[in-house]
């Protein structure tokens, strides 16, 4: 059915690309605020027991579907179930895509714009920055056009390469800032703030953040590990592969923490500062440091690369699904992507102080996400379709086409997975669901 299907060239490969998908703002700059805003250590560990608990064993799901039937979601679907209903799940996952990358794309744009604020040594004005109609629309459209120009030429070789490279130097600062940062005055506090839990401060609302900061940072709920797996050769172990790739992307998250939260409370700023966190308090610490700002310059570089990584395999779900299902022109279909969602993610663009009426939006109610357009966003996609899509993609895998089929293919190139099998089966079909479905209904205020 699909028009060219390649394949990783290696192992390796896969684990970098699907890695790459995975490490990107959320880890650095959502991670932080989102622990920030629910009150720090029980939620990060909170976090780290739905990784492995749910997030792991679901992205096999993903993974599993994907490279038995080698499609993109939504023909992955009507390949196991053709004409039914369920193809909508795959056709929420495309739009998804989109919408992720509508908001996703704006905050990405001005990190680039934070390599020239570095660059000519100036750490704050960030509200005039991001209120600044035409640079934000600006740098926006200029990564979104970086992004599409390397899905247009095919993605793996160039981007493959460059992370090689780029991912261990993002490492290799990330341990150096640590390490400058918990030795700050008043960095204690901070460690404390961020790995001491307080399980008071534990609700229904941090546990269904807590569940979409899993999915989001994991890449997880819109057919993305569907379409990645889709490219995995018979021969590869699926298992150790989503192992390394949750790994690192909790590591990284971790340490941004680390970083982030001594800074800050050597500051004496708030923890709860929310989504303008990362882009206050890291160019301050730069500025406080000696020779901060080369290290301000390499690392938005950086964080532009792991945001690039993201942006690519975002843009990569409806354009997989364009070329494989309508059987249009990858080069093309690219840029009408493209174009789209940078008419959809104008109005987040202009919602940090722009516009006023994008940036006092007010749709949903408070409780649920900031007035401003961009927060409406990031929780409809980010949060809401992340889990309601990984609902209905749990409920079909594994009742549907059957965890039994699911594990079968796990099985292939991971002969051990037999001695977990059963146990998966019943995560996948019972427990995975089940949890979404409770913090879903949660969501709604429910349960009071
Ligand atoms: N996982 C990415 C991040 O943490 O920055 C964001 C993302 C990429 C979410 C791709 C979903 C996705 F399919």
């Amino acid at each position: 059915m699909a028009v060219s299907r390649g394949e990783w060239s290696s192992k390796t490969g896969f684990i970098l690309a699907a890695a790459g998908s995975a490490i990107g703002l959320g880890n650095i700059w959502r991670f932080p605020y989102v622990v920030g805003e629910n009150g720090g250590g029980a939620f990060v560990l909170m976090y780290i027991v739905f990784v492995i608990a749910i997030g792991l064993p679901y992205m096999l799901a993903e993974l599993a579907l994907g490279r038995s039937v080698q499609s993109n979601p939504v023909g992955s679907i009507h390949a196991i179930r053709p004409g039914s209903a369920w193809k909508s799940a795959g056709y929420l996952g495309v739009l998804t895509g989109v919408g992720i990358l509508s908001f996703y794309g704006v905050i990405a744009g001005w990190t680039v714009g934070y390599i020239y604020k570095m660059m000519i040594g100036e750490a704050g004005g960030f509200g005039e920055f991001i209120s600044d109609p035409w640079l934000v629309s600006f740098l926006f459209a200029l990564f979104l056009c970086i992004t599409a120009l390397i899905v247009h030429g095919g993605i793996s070789n160039g981007i493959e390469r460059w992370s090689k490279i780029l991912m261990p130097v993002f490492f290799i600062l990330l341990i150096g800032l640590i390490i400058y940062t918990i030795t700050l005055d008043g960095a204690a506090k901070g460690l404390t703030f961020y790995l001491k839990p307080d399980f008071s401060k534990i609700t229904g609302r941090t546990a269904l953040a807590a569940l979409g900061q899993a999915f989001f940072s994991l890449s997880l709920g819109m057919g993305l590990m569907i379409t990645y797996g889709s490219y995995v050769s018979k021969k590869e172990n699926l298992i150790s592969s989503a192992v390394y790739i949750a790994f690192f992307d909790t590591l990284i998250a971790i340490m941004a923490g680390l970083i982030i939260f001594p800074a800050l409370f050597a500051m004496g700023k708030s923890p709860a500062a929310g989504p303008t966190l990362v882009f206050v308090v890291f160019p301050e610490l730069f500025a406080s440091m000696p020779g901060g700002f080369v290290v301000g310059i390499f690392f938005f570089i950086l964080l532009s690369v792991a945001a690039l990584t993201s942006t690519i395999s975002l843009l990569e779900v409806p354009v997989a699904f364009m070329v494989d299902q309508h059987k249009v022109n990858r080069k093309s279909i690219v840029w009408i992507v493209a174009f789209v969602t940078f008419i959809i993610g104008l109005p987040s663009a202009l919602s940090q102080g722009a516009s006023d009426l994008f940036s006092n939006f007010g749709w949903l109610p408070e409780r649920l996400s900031s007035p401003d357009f961009l927060s409406h966003m990031s929780f409809i996609f980010g949060d809401f379709s992340l889990g309601f899509g990984a609902l209905l993609l749990s409920i079909f895998i594994g009742w549907i086409w059957g965890a039994d089929k699911a594990a079968a293919e796990l099985t292939l190139g991971a002969e051990k997975f037999t001695l977990t099998k059963k146990a998966w089966m019943i995560m996948i079909r019972f427990l995975i669901p089940l949890i979404i479905f409770v913090i879903l209904l949660n969501l709604f205020g429910i349960f009071g």
